[in-house]
């Protein structure tokens, strides 16, 4: 019979690799303690018209990658391509906006999913940690969210990130922008790729993000939007630079820096690494001041971010980051034979009870091809039970780092063991 496999762009995760995911997603969750951001699981599948009225029907998401379908009651549903919309829907749906102070703060961990040419680090279905945080025009909300995402990637001992910011204005003074972009880009259209081409009238922001080599040539001499913001965007950018600098976080402004959204507003970011290959972005977000109002909610300003976990993982793995996971399993218990193993099992109840990790052999093989298990599993002692042992009531311990030996009576052995 043929294998069935795994739908393409998505994976499996599985030991050992699991455990560095487990390690992210606990250094996550204690961060996100930290900063007073409370978790909200919100479902995968949404109405399409969300993502269609929050992504934006301009963008590749919604026009080519979303996993939409018609379920049996002839809903048209999608299964998320992000978390921002999701979570907007759902703050406004339960009334969750605190008004005034507390600012209320979200995260989530989930997958997502965009229909997109599969590669190293692009994925059809991918995991996002992402933080969403309402209520607050304050400059320094920015800096702290991207404090957030700057944080957990050094404490995760990645080095070599490069925070990259931009401001892409607000609805007064990007029309202007825009404007005068689509005016530089339709005098040298003959010179941009045929997407781009499209994008002068509906969307020439994105021309500035793509990768043709001939279209990033040409736009080299292209106005900038920093150069466009209006008093109190430009104002706004300046205390958010400055804010970073006084808590020490280190960024470029990359004036030509654009999100693949549309609700964006003032700050945009990306955080990228030179361990990655062409998918180069660990998480990038921004303000999304509009976004709240436009979904039938009150107005609110906002603002978050997303990280993509696959690409931490690859970063990690590239730049040898990963922190050591061996004594998983603290003890393996080795009945020498049969007659031995039922005494065994409760001895590793017992070690279990006592919150040890353990484990134990199932089947009777040479006591050097047990060993050898034990080493596997990177367990620091075998226990070994042989008729003997069960006769004196003291266990052949086995010191597996150090290869020493001891004989230990049953009763101290959870002490020994955990000392
Ligand atoms: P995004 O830039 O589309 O933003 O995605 C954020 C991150 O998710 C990317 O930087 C990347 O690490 C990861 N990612 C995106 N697509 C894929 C893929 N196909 N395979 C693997 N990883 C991927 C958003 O999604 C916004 N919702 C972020 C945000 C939150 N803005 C404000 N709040």
């Amino acid at each position: 019979m043929e294998k069935i496999t795994a739908v393409k762009g998505m994976q499996d995760i599985y030991q050992p690799e699991v455990r560095l995911w487990q390690h992210i997603e606990s250094l996550i969750r204690s961060e996100m303690n930290t900063f007073a951001y409370g978790e909200i699981r919100t479902p995968i599948i949404e109405k399409t018209e969300l993502f269609v009225r929050g992504v934006g029907d301009g963008t590749d998401i919604v026009k080519k990658e979303m996993y939409t379908f018609t379920d049996k009651g002839e809903r048209s549903v999608t299964m998320r391509p992000e978390g921002t919309a999701s979570v907007v829907r759902a703050i406004n749906e339960h009334n969750l906006l605190n008004s005034g102070e507390p600012v209320s703060k979200f995260y989530y961990i989930g997958p997502m999913f965009r229909y997109e040419r599969p590669q190293k680090g692009r994925l059809r279905q991918f995991y996002q940690f992402g933080v969403e945080c309402y209520g607050s025009e304050s400059p320094f909300i920015d800096a702290e969210v991207i404090q957030i995402l700057y944080n957990i990637l050094s404490k995760l001992k990645l080095s070599d990130i490069c925070v990259k910011l931009n401001s892409i204005g607000c609805p007064e003074c990007r029309p202007v922008f825009r404007q005068s972009a689509e005016k530089y880009f339709s005098g040298i259209k003959e010179k941009l790729c045929g997407e781009c081409n499209e994008r002068i009238s509906s969307n020439p922001l994105r021309i500035y993000d793509c990768k043709t080599p001939s279209c990033k040539e040409n736009t080299e001499g292209a106005p900038v939007i920093l150069e466009h913001l209006c008093p109190g965007c430009s104002g706004h950018f300046e205390k958010v630079k400055a804010a970073l600098d006084s808590i020490g976080i280190p960024f470029t402004v990359d004036p030509r820096l654009v999100r693949g959204l549309d609700y964006y507003t003032r700050t945009a970011f990306e955080v990228t690494s030179r361990h990655l290959g062409a998918q180069d972005a660990l998480g990038g977000g921004g303000r999304y001041d509009n976004l709240v109002s436009e979904l039938g909610g009150p107005k609110t300003p906002a603002i978050g971010f997303a990280m993509g976990l696959e690409r931490v993982v690859i970063a990690m793995k590239n730049q040898k980051a990963e922190p050591d996971f061996t004594g998983g399993c603290r003890a393996y218990v080795i009945p020498l034979s049969k007659n031995e193993s039922g005494y065994a099992f409760k001895l590793l109840s017992a070690l279990r009870k006592a919150n040890i990790p353990s484990q134990m052999a199932v089947s009777e093989k040479k006591a050097g091809a047990h060993f050898k298990d034990a080493e596997k599993l990177g367990a620091d002692f075998a226990v070994i039970i042989g008729e003997d042992e069960i006769k004196n009531g003291a266990l052949t311990v086995k010191d597996l780092k150090n290869r020493s030996q001891k004989s230990v009576s049953e009763s101290e052995l959870t002490e020994y063991i955990k000392g």
